[in-house]
């Protein structure tokens, strides 16, 4: 056995909880964007002879998307519980592999890669969590817009991350490591 049950239950869980953060990103910064939906807004409502300032459009844009974003906020639930699973494997249950010290320079480069990527994972739990609760822990506005900024700049890693990890799966599959995709499912070597 090479990936453990529960290493491939929570690679596949986290695939999916991370492709679907990245999505509610990807809604909030386009069909949902505030500011795109409150120009339509105020156009639309000016030809049925309805007139609001912009201010007001931007009040009916962010209540529709809001229901879209609580889905960042779930999926950051999950998403903190796969990021706590994850250490425990760790500690107590770290697949066997092969020591990193007798890995090529590329397999090193790609464990590297993962440890970058685990790394932003926490960072971007922690973060979020700050943000989200920030008046509970006593921040100001100023400090939890800052840490936003952050989490938002952390998050191009991650969007540069995943199609990378894809593609170099799919290389390396069709490459020297017949059956890769296959051990993330099976656990088999
Ligand atoms: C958002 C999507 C994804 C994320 C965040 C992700 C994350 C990861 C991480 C962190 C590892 C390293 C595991 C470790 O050794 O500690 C890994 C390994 C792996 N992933 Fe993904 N993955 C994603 C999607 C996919 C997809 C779509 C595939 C299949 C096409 C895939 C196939 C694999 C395979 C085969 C490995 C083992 C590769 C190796 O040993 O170097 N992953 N993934
Ligand atoms: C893979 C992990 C994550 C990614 C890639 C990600 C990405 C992002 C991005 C890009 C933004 C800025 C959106 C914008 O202003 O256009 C954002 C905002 C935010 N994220 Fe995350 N995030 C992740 C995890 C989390 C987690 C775990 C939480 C915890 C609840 C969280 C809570 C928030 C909050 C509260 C905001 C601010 C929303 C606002 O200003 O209204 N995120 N996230």
């Amino acid at each position: 056995m090479k990936y453990s049950l529960g290493f491939r239950v929570w690679h596949w869980l986290n695939a999916f909880v991370v492709f679907g953060l990245l999505g509610t990103v990807f809604l909030r910064k386009t069909f949902l964007s505030y500011k795109e939906n409150a120009e339509i807004l105020m156009g639309k409502l000016h030809e049925i002879g309805i007139e609001i300032t912009i201010e007001q459009a931007k009040v009916l844009a962010k209540a529709i998307r809001s229901g879209m974003w609580e889905w960042h906020i779930i999926l950051g639930y999950a998403l903190v519980f796969l990021v706590a699973y994850r250490i425990y494997l760790f500690v107590v249950a770290t697949p066997k592999k092969e020591p990193f010290s007798t890995l090529t320079l590329h397999k090193k480069a790609v464990q590297a890669l993962y440890y970058v990527f685990y790394a932003t994972l926490l960072f971007m739990s922690i973060s979020g969590f700050i943000i989200y609760f920030y008046e509970a822990l006593g921040l100001s506005k100023e400090i939890a817009h800052d840490i936003k900024e952050v989490h938002e700049f952390v998050y191009t890693f991650i969007l540069v991350f995943v199609p990378l990890h894809i593609a170099g799966v799919i290389i390396a599959e069709n490459r020297d490591e017949k059956g890769l995709v296959s051990t993330m499912i099976n656990g088999h070597e």
